[in-house]
């Protein structure tokens, strides 16, 4: 820790930056957490389950016989298209999402109807007996598919910087390659759910598994007829979101609410796993076609990429996540001419959504990737390449024009490279690699920069309601979601600060839309930074008129009043903070407030691909060691090292947590995670038994995680804090890069045909092209 004063006055912080525990830590492990599965059913609470024509992927619906389902015992009613009240759409932007597939199949999952049973056996039994007649059409189900079909969802997008054309043209070298890398599944622990509970007078009550109540709230009376101030939609917690219930929450929870809309009972949806992994969206997987000219000391000179992304049958969210994926092209390196392409292709499979990075991810492992193959190309050290590529000047720009002015990359990435002790350690895996045969090494350390705030900028807003009871004790409510990441205790922190209270005297109760109104969703990583905010607000409010009240008591002047240690101080006098709320509640001072706050400075014309999308960027770098086995493609992660930035961190245990659990998600993404679709459209891994996620024995074995002494955010977020939660997942790039360069040691000057995800499988055919390539005595690809 620094010794000197902290140049903001933070130094008297008596709980924010404390390590304090998730506030429901010993509940998550003691099975004591309410999700929604354990929410207590009221009386009469139906259960429904989905159905989707299980022959094809696309085509003309010719008929449904749903007969067998209606007659199984148990079932109350079968719900289709018809039976949806208002409007059948559920998409979180410009429509195409039905709740109910209509008149077509769209992908090979899609719901075409849901059972309402008295038990979810009998429904999910009961939807198995549809029989749904479709004329099926071919489906493309690949990014090459939609090309050669020619379809968009979307419109295409690009940023230029320069003349890349030229600059390529005219550089000393250059490369180009096709690069692919996987899409992956979300896999929360909790599945999708919802509870919806009908009230008087046609209201509704949705409990949702949600990082984005409102949108559930909104969409929801749209498709019932209602308006918004009909439903409320509450969420304590999930059980893990990473995007995934960003906009795919909500169809679930509009059935639930249709289901008990149309029975006049509670009716609950929780997704069996396999439908999940079927019926809901995945990250982008993409195809990526660059370009770069360089100089012969690796001095990257101009880059033209293009993106191809799969979007699945609908928008969703894919022009934030592929814009996303364009900003963070660039990583962190100067690109003095650019071309940034993207393409969001129409495929007839499920329509992909967030996750964690939002795209950015896969913007960058193709930087990364560039970085290396230039790298193996010239036979320069990866890291010095990196290093002499970084963004150096506050007035150099990104592609998209916004200057790099918080720029902590070379600090960063320096000390990370002296403690993980790269260059000693790069020097003895060069030896081992001399004389291993068939085992090889590879280190790889790879920067993460990345943009905080929304892209669409009206979302970076967020309200908060604190109510301070008469004996002192707290009620704090914000926009956000709590789905693992430690959202609540963050702010919870923030509000205990203020009053000068202990944690345990503030309560963070269940998100509602009843309580907050017109919310974000919990995404971009911005929950803390915006509710936060606007928690600190609201709490700051209440303090300041309950220490002009203390100050009138005692004839000083409110400056003089502190709060510290649950008691508030002031003229050689104190009394204890509830004493105080009860004197102010005697007094009529009002003890709630609501706070707002939006994120200043932020700009963005998308159309004029012009503004600063983000308030600032957080920072990180990892160091990443591994063996293969180049005779079956094996692979082991022997140490890794982590340097991140999370600016001042509010609480450095949940930070740590999350940078731990964001790499170890990265590096599943990366490794083992490989989501098959067959020709047909139909996706052959819809279970854990096909589909490998980490576990925790894939946790690396030696894993050394340090957050980066940085005196603070340079703009005015909370308390100089980053946001942690979705960065981290791209320090998981450095296992890659050093696969990368364990199979390279096998021929020098060779680039590995590598795509992500790199399996076993794709590490061994790797290992043998690469092979094949020496003997013949070829080069670069
Ligand atoms: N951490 C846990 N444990 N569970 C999650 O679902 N989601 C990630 C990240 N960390 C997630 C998580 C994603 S995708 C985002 S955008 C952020 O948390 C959202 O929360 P924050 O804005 O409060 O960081
Ligand atoms: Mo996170 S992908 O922004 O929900």
């Amino acid at each position: 820790m620094n010794a000197s004063p902290d140049p903001n006055g933070f130094d008297g912080l008596a709980v924010v930056s404390k390590p304090h525990p998730h506030d429901s830590a010993p509940k998550h492990v003691a099975g004591a957490a309410t999700y929604i599965d354990d929410i207590r059913e009221p009386a009469g609470t139906l259960h429904v389950a989905p159905g989707h024509a299980r022959s094809a992927a696309r085509g003309r619906i010719v008929s449904i016989d749903l007969a067998d389902v209606e007659a199984y015992p148990g079932v109350v009613k079968v719900l289709t298209a018809r039976d949806v009240p208002a409007l059948n759409d559920c998409s979180p932007s410009i429509g195409g999402d039905p709740v109910f597939a209509e008149d077509e199949i769209l992908f090979h999952g899609q719901v075409v109807f849901a059972v309402v049973a008295e038990t979810r056996d009998a429904a999910r039994r009961a939807a198995r007996l549809a029989k749904i007649a479709v004329d099926a059409a071919k489906p493309a189900v690949t990014a090459d598919d939609a090309l050669d079909r020619n379809t968009d969802v979307l419109p295409p997008y690009e940023f230029l910087k320069g003349d890349p054309d030229a600059a390529i043209a005219a550089a000393p070298l250059s490369l180009s390659e096709t690069f692919r890398i996987g899409g992956q599944e979300h896999f929360y622990l909790e599945g999708q759910a919802a509870l919806a509970i009908p009230q008087e007078d046609g209201d509704i009550l949705i409990h949702s598994s949600t990082q984005h109540p409102t949108e559930v709230q909104h969409v929801a009376a749209r498709v019932l007829g209602l308006p918004d101030a009909a439903i409320v939609c509450e969420c304590r917690r999930m059980g893990g979101g990473f995007g995934g219930k960003e906009s795919q929450a909500t169809q679930w929870a509009v059935i639930a609410a249709i289901a008990a809309r149309v029975t006049g009972r509670p009716a609950k949806i929780r997704l069996d796993r396999d439908d999940d992994m079927i019926m809901t969206g995945k990250r982008h997987d993409m195809r990526v076609d660059w370009a770069a000219g360089f100089d012969e000391t690796g001095r990257i000179l101009a880059v033209d990429s293009k993106l191809y992304s799969r979007c699945g049958y609908s928008a969703d969210l894919s022009l934030g996540v592929n814009d996303r994926a364009m900003f963070h092209s660039d990583n962190a390196y100067l690109y003095p001419h650019a071309r940034i392409h993207s393409r969001r292709l129409l495929t007839d499979t499920v329509s992909n959504t967030a996750f964690r990075g939002f795209g950015g991810p896969q913007g960058m492992v193709f930087a990364e990737r560039m970085m290396d193959a230039i790298a193996i190309t010239l036979g320069l050290d990866p890291l010095e390449l990196r290093k002499r590529n970084f963004y150096k000047d506050p007035t150099d720009t990104t592609p998209y024009g916004m200057p790099v002015t918080d720029n902590i990359i070379h600090e960063l990435v320096a000390e990370l490279e002296r403690t993980s002790d790269y260059a000693r350690r790069k020097a003895e895996i060069d030896a081992f690699n001399a004389k291993s045969r068939i085992l090889k090494k590879g280190i790889a350390l790879t920067p993460v920069k990345f943009g905080i705030s929304f892209t669409l900028i009206h979302l970076n807003q967020a309200g908060a309601l604190v109510h301070v009871y008469s004996d002192g004790s707290i009620m704090a409510n914000h926009g956000g979601t709590e789905m693992g990441q430690g959202l609540h205790t963050k702010v919870a922190q923030v509000v205990a600060e203020e009053f000068g209270v202990g944690l345990d005297q503030v309560r963070i109760t269940a998100t509602t839309t009843a309580k907050v109104p017109n919310t974000a969703p919990t995404a971009a990583s911005s929950g803390t930074d915006l509710n936060g905010m606007a928690a600190r607000i609201a709490a700051g409010a209440i303090r300041e008129r309950m220490a002009a009240h203390a100050a009138a008591l005692w004839d000083c002047v409110p400056a003089e009043i502190r709060f510290r240690d649950g008691r508030v101080f002031g003229a050689n006098k104190s009394m204890s903070f509830g004493e105080l709320a009860k004197s102010c509640h005697l007094a009529r001072i009002q003890l709630s407030h609501a706070g707002f706050y939006r994120t200043p400075e932020i700009h963005w014309d998308r159309a004029a691909v012009k503004g600063r999308p983000f308030f600032y960027f957080a920072y990180g770098a990892s160091c990443s060691e591994v063996t293969i086995d180049t005779l079956t493609g094996e692979m082991r992660i022997d140490r890794v090292d982590i340097l991140h930035d999370v600016g001042r961190s509010l609480n450095p245990a949940i930070d740590i947590g999350q940078i731990e659990g964001g790499f170890v998600q990265g590096m599943g993404w990366l490794t083992t995670e490989e989501l098959v679709f067959d020709a047909e459209g139909r996706l052959r891994t819809h279970a854990p038994s096909t589909y490998k996620i980490p576990t925790a024995s894939d946790v690396p074995a030696d894993f050394r995680v340090a957050l980066f002494e940085s005196g603070g955010a340079r703009e005015d977020t909370i308390y100089r804090s980053k946001a942690v939660g979705e960065p981290p997942v791209m320090l998981g790039i450095s296992v890659f890069s050093a696969i990368t360069h364990a199979v390279a040691s096998l021929a020098p000057g060779i680039v590995p045909p590598l795509s992500a995800p790199a399996t076993p499988e794709a590490i061994l055919k790797a290992c043998a092209a690469v092979k094949a390539r020496a003997t013949r005595g070829g080069l670069a690809p």
